[in-house]
C-alpha cells in the first residue's frame, strides 16, 4: 500500500503510522483522512503487527486539526458525512484490537486531540500543546471529542477545554489525566516503544479481550460491563495462552504465548 500522506513501516511486531504533512502542522485534510482508514485496515488485518504507534512528523505538530481550508467550504450535509466518516475511522483505531499509541510530538489541536483520544493511551512530549479550539472557529469537534474527552477527563474539565478553545500544556494534560506520561522529545518515541514492548509481551488474546473489556463495557451499565467481562474472562479461559501463562508462573518460568 503506498500513502502520500501518511508514512507506514513496520519493524518488530509494531506498526508507526506518521502523518506526514509538516508543512501543514499535519493537518488532516480529507486525503489524509481516506488514507488514515486504509493504514488502521492494514495493521488491523497484519496478525505480525501486535501494536501501532501513531505520531506526526516533524518537531512541531502531531496534528494540529482538521484541514480549516476544507473546513471552510463544508455544507451541512456534507458537514455531518465528514464527521461521520471520521469518527468511523477513529472508532476502528480505538477497536483495533491491538493496542494503539499517540506519540504526541507537538500540537495536537482539534481533530489532532480526537485523534489521540481514539488511542489507547497517550505519551505526550514537553512541548506538545493540546485542546479542542473548534469552538473558537464557530464550530464544535466532530471527530469524537466531545464524546472521548469528557469520558477521559470528566464532564467538567472536558466542557472547560471544549467551551474555552484553549491550548493547554503537556504537564496540564498530565494532571488532568488526558495523557498517561510526558517525556522530553527526544525520548518521545524510545517511550511508546518502550510501553509497545511492554503490552505486547503479553498474549494478543488478552490484549483483544481486555480492550474490548474497556471499550465497550464504558458505554455499558455496570451490571452489563461485569457480564462482558465476566463472558470475555470465559473466553481467555479457553485460550492455550491462558494455561501456558498460569502453568509458567507454576513452574517459575517465562511464559511462552502463541496468540491462541
Ligand atoms: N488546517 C489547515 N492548515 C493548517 C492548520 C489546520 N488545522 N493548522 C496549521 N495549518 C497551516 C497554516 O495555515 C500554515 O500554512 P501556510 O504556511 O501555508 O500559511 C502552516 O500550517 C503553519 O501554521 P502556522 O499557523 O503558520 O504556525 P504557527 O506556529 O504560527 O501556529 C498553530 C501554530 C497550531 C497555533 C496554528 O497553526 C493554529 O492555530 N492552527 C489551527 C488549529 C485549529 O484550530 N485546529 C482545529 C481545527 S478544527
Amino acid at each position: 500500500m503506498s500513502y502520500h500522506n501518511l508514512r507506514v513501516e513496520k519493524r518488530e511486531g509494531i506498526a508507526y503510522i506518521t502523518i506526514n504533512r509538516p508543512e501543514k502542522l499535519n493537518a488532516l485534510n480529507g486525503e489524509t483522512v481516506a488514507e488514515l482508514e486504509q493504514a488502521a485496515i492494514e495493521v488491523k488485518n497484519d496478525a505480525a503487527v501486535r501494536a501501532v504507534i501513531i505520531t506526526g512528523q516533524g518537531e512541531k505538530a502531531f496534528v494540529a486539526g482538521a484541514d480549516i481550508n476544507e473546513l471552510a467550504r463544508q455544507t451541512p450535509g456534507d458537514g455531518a458525512q465528514t464527521a461521520q466518516r471520521g469518527q468511523r475511522i477513529f472508532a476502528m483505531l480505538e477497536n483495533l484490537g491491538k493496542p494503539v499509541i499517540a506519540a504526541i510530538n507537538g500540537f495536537a489541536l482539534g481533530g489532532g486531540c480526537e485523534l489521540a483520544l481514539a488511542c489507547t493511551v497517550r505519551i505526550a512530549s514537553t512541548n506538545a500543546k493540546l485542546g479542542q479550539p473548534e469552538i473558537k472557529l464557530g464550530i464544535i469537534p466532530g471527530y469524537g471529542g466531545t464524546q472521548r474527552l469528557p469520558r477521559l477527563v470528566g464532564k467538567g474539565i472536558a466542557q472547560e477545554l471544549l467551551l474555552s478553545g484553549k491550548h493547554i500544556s503537556a504537564e496540564e494534560a498530565y494532571r488532568i489525566g488526558l495523557v498517561n506520561r510526558v517525556v522530553p522529545p527526544a525520548e518521545l518515541m524510545a517511550t511508546a516503544e518502550s510501553m509497545a514492548r511492554e503490552f505486547i509481551s503479553h498474549s494478543p488474546v488478552t490484549l483483544r479481550y481486555c480492550i474490548e473489556a474497556v471499550n465497550k463495557g464504558l458505554e455499558m451499565t455496570l451490571e452489563e460491563g461485569c457480564y462482558l467481562e465476566a463472558t470475555l474472562f470465559g473466553l481467555v479461559c479457553a485460550s492455550e495462552d491462558m494455561r501456558e501463562g498460569t502453568q509458567a508462573f507454576i513452574d517459575k518460568r517465562k511464559p511462552e504465548f502463541k496468540g491462541k
